[in-house]
C-alpha cells in the first residue's frame, strides 16, 4: 500500500474549511434555565442552547463540497432513481454485498432484518447491546443475549479488542437454546455502548468458521465499521500494510449481510440500508420497505440523500480521513487520561467515554450517575454529552427493576469533520473543572419514564 504521510505525521485534518456555522455562547444562568426546562436531560436542550455539541456522531458530521454538489444531482424521480443505482453501485463495491435496500436511517434497516429473520421465542447473540438494535430484536419476539468478550465490560481493562466475541458464550447459548433458535448474530463494529471498540479479523474469522459450522448467519452492524477497519489495520498483526478499503471488505466477505445507519461512517445527515447475499432474504427486504420507509429505490430517503451517501463511503475509507478522525478521539481522551479523569480504555473511535461510576463514587447506579454527570457538563460550559449508563440499558423485561449495567458511562462524542483542536481543549478544561467540585454534586430522580428507549425523553429532578 502506499502508506499516507498520517503515519508520520500528527493526526491534521485532510481539508480546510470553507464555511462556518456560528454558535451562540451562553450565559451559567441561561443553562441553568435550560437544562432544568430540559428535565435534567440533554437530549432534550435546545441546540441553540448548545456550544459544543457531543450528544451524538449521527448524522452531525459535516459534508464535503463533493458531497454537497452531489446533492445538485439529486434525481427525485419516485421510482428508479438514477441514485439508487448508483449508491447500490457503490456499497457493491465497498462492502461487497450482493443486494441492498435504503432505508431513512439504520434503525429502518434494524426494523426490516428483525421482523424478517427473528421468530418469537428466538435468541439473538450479539456483541453487546445496542439500544435500538435490541429493542427491534425484542419487539419481534426475540431476546437479546450478550456474547462479548468479558474485558469489554471493564472500562479499565485495555484490551484491544473489546468487541470480540467470546465463542464459548455463543456455544454455551447455541447448545441451551439449540441452534435452530438463534436467527442469526448481531455482530457490531466498534461496538458503541463498550466505549467504540474494535473486533479483530482473528475473532471474526473464529467466528464466520463456528458460524458456518452451525449454520446461524452473522449479520453486521455496519454502522462504524470503518472505523473498525481501521483499528484492525493499525492493531492486528499482519494488516499494517492492507488499507482501510481492502480490510472493509474483507470483514464483509466473512458476513452475510448488515445494517447500517449511514450517518455516521457514511458522513451524511440522515440514510441507511439492509444488504445482504441471499436473494430470498433480500426479497423479503425488498417487499417489507415499502410497508415502513417507501419504495424499495429510495426506502425513505430523497435521491441527493443517496447521491451524498455514495460519496460518502468514498471519502470515509481514505486513510487521511480515519487517521485525523480518529486522531482528534484520541487527543481528546489522551488529554483527559494525563489529567486523571476516569475513561474507558482503550481510547475508542468515535467518542470518549468517562466512567461516571469512578467519577461520581457517592452516587447509587439507580440515582443515575451518568445522567447527572452529563448535565453538569452542560451547566458547566454548554458542552452537550450523552448517558449511556443506567438510564440507556433500561429496565429488565421479566423483572421490571433497572438493568444496572456494568457501565456507566459519559459519552462523549466526535462529529465528524466539525469541531476544532481549540475546541477539544475547552471540553478538556471544563471536564477537568467539573472533576475538580466532583463531591457536590448529587444524583437524579426520574420522574417521567417513557416505555420505549427511556433515554430519549425521560425527566428527571436533582436529588436533595
Ligand atoms: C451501533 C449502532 N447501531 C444502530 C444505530 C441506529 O442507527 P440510527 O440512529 O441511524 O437509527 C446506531 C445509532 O446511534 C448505532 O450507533
Amino acid at each position: 500500500m502506499n502508506t499516507p504521510d498520517t503515519d508520520k505525521r500528527t493526526w491534521a485534518e485532510p481539508y480546510k474549511i470553507k464555511m462556518v456555522e456560528l454558535l451562540r455562547m451562553t450565559t451559567h444562568k441561561e443553562r441553568q434555565a435550560a437544562i432544568q426546562e430540559a428535565g435534567y436531560n440533554t437530549f432534550l436542550t435546545r441546540s441553540k442552547d448548545v456550544y459544543i455539541d457531543l450528544l451524538t456522531d449521527s448524522g452531525t458530521g459535516a459534508m464535503s463540497d463533493r458531497q454537497w454538489a452531489g446533492l445538485m444531482l439529486g434525481d427525485e424521480a419516485y421510482a428508479g432513481s438514477e441514485n439508487f443505482y448508483h449508491l447500490e453501485a457503490v456499497i457493491g463495491e465497498y462492502y461487497g454485498y450482493k443486494y441492498m435496500v435504503p432505508t431513512h436511517q439504520g434503525r429502518g434497516a434494524e426494523n426490516l432484518m428483525s421482523q424478517i429473520m427473528i421468530k418469537a421465542g428466538d435468541h439473538v447473540p450479539g456483541n453487546m447491546y445496542f439500544t435500538t438494535t435490541r429493542l427491534h430484536q425484542e419487539l419481534a419476539g426475540g431476546t437479546f443475549v450478550d456474547v462479548i468478550v468479558d474485558e469489554a465490560h471493564d472500562p479499565e481493562s485495555t484490551f484491544p479488542f473489546k468487541g470480540n466475541v467470546d465463542i464459548n458464550k455463543l456455544d454455551r447459548l447455541v447448545k441451551e437454546v439449540g441452534e435452530e433458535r438463534v436467527p442469526y448474530i448481531s455482530l457490531e463494529g466498534n461496538v458503541n455502548m463498550a466505549g467504540g471498540q474494535p473486533f479483530s479479523m482473528a475473532n471474526l474469522n473464529e467466528l464466520h468458521a463456528y458460524c458456518r459450522k452451525h449454520g446461524i448467519p452473522i449479520m453486521l452492524d455496519a454502522t462504524r465499521t470503518i472505523e473498525n477497519a481501521w483499528f484492525i489495520r493499525e492493531r492486528e498483526d499482519g494488516y499494517a500494510g492492507k488499507s482501510v478499503r481492502e480490510i472493509l471488505r474483507e470483514i464483509c466477505d466473512l458476513t452475510d449481510g448488515c445494517t447500517m445507519s449511514a450517518k455516521k461512517d457514511a458522513l451524511v445527515n440522515i440514510g441507511g440500508f439492509f444488504a445482504c447475499n441471499d436473494e430470498a432474504l433480500y426479497r423479503q427486504a425488498q417487499n417489507l420497505v415499502v410497508v415502513y420507509e417507501g419504495l424499495h429505490t429510495y426506502g425513505g430517503l430523497a435521491g441527493r440523500d443517496m447521491e451524498a451517501m455514495a460519496q460518502g463511503i468514498r471519502e470515509a475509507v481514505a486513510e487521511e480521513h480515519q487517521a485525523a478522525r480518529i486522531g482528534q478521539v484520541r487527543y481528546l481522551g489522551e488529554k483527559l487520561a494525563n489529567a486523571g479523569i476516569p475513561i474507558v480504555l482503550p481510547i475508542g473511535s468515535h467518542a470518549v467515554f468517562i466512567d461516571a461510576k469512578r467519577f461520581l463514587p457517592h452516587i447509587d447506579q439507580d440515582d443515575y450517575p451518568a445522567q447527572a454527570l452529563a448535565a453538569e457538563l452542560y451547566l458547566e460550559a454548554g458542552i452537550r454529552t450523552m448517558e449511556r449508563g443506567n438510564v440507556s440499558a433500561g429496565r429488565d423485561p421479566k423483572t421490571g427493576k433497572n438493568r444496572r449495567p456494568p457501565l456507566e458511562l459519559v459519552r462523549l462524542t466526535i462529529p465528524r469533520r466539525v469541531y476544532t483542536q481549540a475546541h477539544m481543549d475547552v471540553v478538556v478544561e471544563s471536564v477537568i473543572d467539573v472533576y475538580k467540585r466532583r463531591d457536590e454534586i448529587r444524583g437524579l430522580k426520574m420522574e417521567y419514564e417513557p416505555e420505549h428507549l427511556r433515554f430519549f425523553q425521560a425527566r428527571f429532578t436533582p436529588l436533595s
